[in-house]
């Protein structure tokens, strides 16, 4: 039976490389039945839709969601990623986000478990006295202990399914509250896990060992927004950020999961048929995991791994790439 896919394309180059990933599980012989839907910033432009409840509940029933990117220039900050992306990863639960860096030209072969739902990303705090001279701003990180322990709790299982190894990256040294449940709950959790190897690592730290002996990770756990700005660097180490994919996902599936490039929409090169969509398909074969769809997975990264597949242009790489996963 073919799996029912909702497709977002999104802004700038997202349709682009979207189409990519289309073509290239269609040439693996994988079944899937697609709904396409119209939204991000040139949607919200238009009509000022952004993401109706409705749209939400329809896609409750789906078996998986495919982003490419969202954000226009036009569009002041906020407005798509926290009404669109964010409320996607809150309202459908996708607490963990994956994303897996893997550069076969060095030793790098690691994952970054992002805490997906809470931290700074929760939308805690306000303005005070607002446009004046006295004016205050306060952005709470919001931790729970049931957000930080399922978090772990799905990292310790994905470090025992890899070489055993789990560090969290965390600022304990300042953080003095969110860094302390964050390391009480990892050590409780550690103790479920003896097979696994655990470190710790303070984020500026982590900064300079992902540059300089990224080797040393198996598997990361960290924060919302420590996540969010390790997982480019991690981009950037490791063949660039035209190769990183991510998983955004529901472990429990109470719900579908949602698969998109690390990448955003990059207005600057949109419709010029210049964006890798590597980093899309690579996404798609994370979907195909995730569904049951193992073989074709596994034969997409393979491809994407082979340098000849890194062409010059959009269509030609992802040309290249479906023309090594018939199956
Ligand atoms: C990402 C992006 C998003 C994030 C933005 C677009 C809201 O940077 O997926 O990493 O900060 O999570
Ligand atoms: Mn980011």
């Amino acid at each position: 039976m073919a799996h029912r896919v909702g497709v977002i394309g999104g802004d700038g180059i997202g349709p682009e490389v979207i189409a990519e990933g289309l073509k290239v599980f269609a040439a693996a012989g994988v079944a899937i039945e697609t709904v396409d839907y119209d939204l991000g910033g040139s949607r919200y432009l238009r009509d000022g839709v952004v993401l109706p409840d409705e749209v939400i509940e329809e896609w409750r029933g789906l078996d998986a969601l495919f982003l490419g990117a969202v954000g226009t220039p036009e569009v002041p900050p906020g407005v798509i990623e926290r009404g669109l992306l964010l409320k996607m990863r809150f309202d459908l639960d996708l607490y963990v986000n994956l994303r897996p860096f893997l550069f076969p030209a060095s030793d790098i072969d690691f994952m970054v478990v992002r805490e997906n739902t809470e931290g700074a990303y929760a939308g805690e705090g306000g303005f005070l006295r607002k446009g004046t001279p006295n004016e205050v701003a306060t952005q709470g990180s919001v931790n729970t202990r049931m957000g930080v322990e399922r978090a772990i709790r799905y990292a310790f299982d994905l470090a025992r399914e890899r070489r055993g190894h789990l560090t969290l990256v965390h600022k304990t040294n300042v953080l003095t509250f969110s860094g302390d449940l964050w390391e009480r709950t990892f050590k409780e959790v550690a103790a479920d896990y003896a097979d696994v190897e655990t470190a710790y690592n303070h984020v500026d730290a982590a900064c300079i060992y992902f540059v300089d002996s990224p080797e040393r990770y198996d598997v990361i756990v960290t924060d919302n927004l420590f996540g969010d700005i390790l997982t480019d660097l991690g981009g950037a180490v490791s063949g660039g950020i035209g190769l990183a994919s991510s998983a955004n996902l529901n472990p429990e599936r109470t719900g579908p999961s949602m698969f998109e490039p690390v990448h955003g929409s990059a207005p600057d090169i949109a419709g010029k048929g210049l964006a890798n969509p590597t980093a899309a398909i690579l996404s798609g074969a994370m979907m195909l995991d995730f569904l049951g769809e193992d073989a074709a997975a596994g034969r997409i990264r393979a491809a994407c791994a082979d340098p000849d597949t890194q062409l010059d242009g959009t269509v030609a790489t992802g040309d290249a790439i479906a023309e090594r996963v018939q199956g």
